[in-house]
């Protein structure tokens, strides 16, 4: 009796030691409202049943989470209808608790069962999510116990998108259906398509067939893009792909079963070659047109001068043909998403051929307009009006505020924050999305080792996204969202590469109270969740651990200033072309570049061993960071 009861505790205070230390420590992203955790465990038994009302969306997520429970532990969870507290099960109660916020639920894993509580059916869905972050977070484990905890939860902003491009790279209905399966593990839920652009046209409209016969198809490139070569008039257009209706209503349903809402875009007036390929009639320039393949097509010369287009991608806003087109796509479109908004682009419209129109400058002295950019507000105006008579409301990139804002407009902030803290002073409904924090585009580490894009956007820097910003009407911000746009993303393995651990920042700032942000906590989290993603087979960036790299110019030569951006790494380097490892010098101070080096090299580690990748960076590119020639 003594020895069973030795065992027994001995068993139990191995689990218990478990569930406390490194592999089960509770790691919930996004941060709940309130953890209070408890003692002991629940161990699934192996005749573990989840217990849910009569509500079909209910039993529906009792579907997956005994589908997943049941492919992870190799349980076999059965289902039932019921109610009390039959122990040792997991409990899905819909509408016990009118007190808890929409998409909120209330969870309590005690030893003998769960029980999550919502007062709807999101809500349940959530905690679901929730839990299966508390279960082990690799699949080597032996013994699957939850921790005993207690959890209130609720989400800050309604709208927490997610934008991806399937334009400039075209994803299948099977990876975007993945995408959302990611998505909702971290509570995003709204799926931003970006369906259109000059690269390919990716919706079947079947009154304009040639929008996907002509526009979704361009030649294949590999390389950079925006530095490919001309394509030749006998390369084959084989690149490309689109959803068909058929398609959309599946991945319209598949998302809305994950309480996901899909926003379609169709970006114009400018970004519109793939639609002027098909029909060149739409644009102010006559001629034969091409969908791009990642040839230079737009010059930005900066210093504070317009770009300009090589081509004429925008449709012209003073021919009558572009609104009946424009009727017919959003007629369809308005058919086939339930969600009350239609995004029509508005972005980075060149106006170099609009200068040039006659059309247009007929159009600006029949309608008063003393600009372009009220041009573009005439027409964006008018597209409201369109997507006002489908039942819809129109959003648009911020640009849609030059020149005045259509009346009933909301705005996508993507150049910062401040078009959409104007479009609030306007008393305009708001989402954030600026490049400054939401861009996932942008490289996470130095370019040393990233693949190269336009700029940077470390998890850290994302990690601060504040959607609110100071002295802004906070109920007019519906939320925010991160922005994936794919002119570099070529493959679904380097999508999930710029996704992750970035959509975990975005999906905290928009979900957990804002008091409840801890970047040191937050950065613990993010590794336990790389354990999740390497179980599930998705890829993610660990740049987490690559050093953060500062050149700064000292009379002739070149002096290092590294850091990281989470705690406890330490940077060896080498300057002698062989490859640093743990035993290498540590970084302690800032390093001058010795006179004949012609090659740095950097590595991170943890406790004595590598954890970060080799960064390889050649002398010169290091003066020419600090302004060296
Ligand atoms: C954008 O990034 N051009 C909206």
């Amino acid at each position: 009796m003594k020895k069973a009861l030795l065992i027994s505790l001995a068993i139990l205070s191995g689990i218990l030691s478990y569930a406390q230390t490194g592999a089960n420590r509770i790691s919930i992203i996004p941060q709940p409202v309130s953890i209070v955790t408890g003692t002991g465990n629940f161990v699934l038994p192996s005749d573990l049943a989840i217990i849910t009302g009569n509500n079909e969306d209910v039993k529906r997520t009792a579907g997956f989470l005994s589908k997943t429970l049941s492919s992870l532990t190799g349980i076999n969870v059965a289902i039932k209808e019921g109610s009390g507290s039959t122990s040792k099960s997991i409990f899905l109660t819909l509408g016990a608790d009118k007190t808890i916020p929409k998409e909120g639920y209330r969870m309590k894993v005690a030893a003998d069962g769960v029980s999550i509580i919502a007062s709807d059916a999101a809500g349940i869905f959530y905690g679901v999510q929730t839990l299966l972050q508390l279960l082990p977070n690799n699949n080597a484990v032996r013994e699957w116990v939850i921790p005993a905890v207690t959890i209130t939860d609720y989400p800050r902003f309604g709208w927490r998108g997610l934008m991806l491009d399937v334009s400039r790279h075209f994803f299948t209905k099977q990876q975007v259906k993945d995408y959302i399966d990611e998505m909702v593990k971290y509570k995003f839920n709204l799926l931003h398509l970006h369906l259109s652009d000059d690269q390919g046209w990716r919706i079947e409209i079947k009154s304009l067939p040639k929008l996907t016969e002509v526009g979704a198809w361009r030649v294949d490139k590999t390389g950079t893009f925006g530095r490919f070569s001309n394509p030749l008039p006998n390369e084959p257009k084989n690149y490309g792909g689109f959803y068909t209706q058929d398609d959309i209503r599946e991945i319209v349903q598949y998302a809305k079963d994950r309480y996901v809402n899909i926003l379609p875009e169709i970006d114009m007036p400018g970004h519109s070659l793939a639609a002027i390929a098909s029909y060149p009639e739409l644009t102010s320039t006559p001629g034969t047109y091409a969908v791009n393949s990642g040839e230079q097509l737009m010059v930005w010369p900066g210093g504070g001068q317009h770009f300009y287009g090589l081509i004429d991608n925008s449709l012209c806003p003073a021919k009558e043909n572009v609104y009946d087109f424009i009727d017919k796509v959003f007629t369809e479109l308005a058919q086939l998403f339930p969600f009350e908004y239609i995004h029509m682009g508005g972005d980075e419209t060149a106006r170099n051929f609009w200068e040039k129109s006659d059309d247009i400058k007929a159009l600006m002295k029949k309608e008063k307009l003393k600009d372009l950019n009220e041009v573009q507000s005439y027409f964006v105006k008018r597209v409201e009006k369109i997507i006002n008579s489908k039942g819809k409301k129109l959003i648009g990139w911020d640009e849609i505020l030059e020149g005045g804002l259509a009346p009933n407009a909301a705005v996508m902030s993507w150049r910062g924050m401040k078009g959409g803290i104007e479009a609030a002073k306007q008393g305009h409904e708001v989402v954030m999305s600026p490049t400054d924090f939401a861009y996932l585009d942008y490289m996470q580490g130095d370019a040393a080792i990233e693949p190269p894009v336009y700029a940077t956007l470390r998890l850290k820097k994302a990690y601060e996204f504040e959607p609110v910003p100071d002295g802004v009407n906070a109920s007019l911000i519906k939320g925010g969202q991160a922005n994936l746009w794919t002119e570099q993303v070529y493959n679904i393995r380097h999508l999930q590469y710029m996704m992750w651990p970035r959509g975990f920042a975005i999906a905290e700032a928009l979900w957990s109270p804002k008091d409840r942000r801890n970047w040191n906590d937050f950065a613990k989290r993010v590794e336990s969740h790389f354990g999740r993603l390497e179980a599930e087979g998705v890829n993610y960036s660990p740049s987490i651990y690559d050093p953060i790299i500062e050149a700064t110019k000292q009379d002739t030569t070149v002096v290092v200033k590294l850091s990281t951006e989470i705690e406890g790494l330490s940077i060896h380097y080498s300057f002698d072309n062989s490859f640093p490892d743990q035993f290498y010098p540590k970084y302690t101070s800032p390093l001058t570049v010795p006179k004949d080096a012609s090659v740095m090299k950097l590595i991170t580690s943890r406790d004595n061993k590598v954890i970060g990748r080799l960064i390889v960076i050649p002398v010169a590119d290091l003066r020419r960071r600090a302004g060296i020639r």
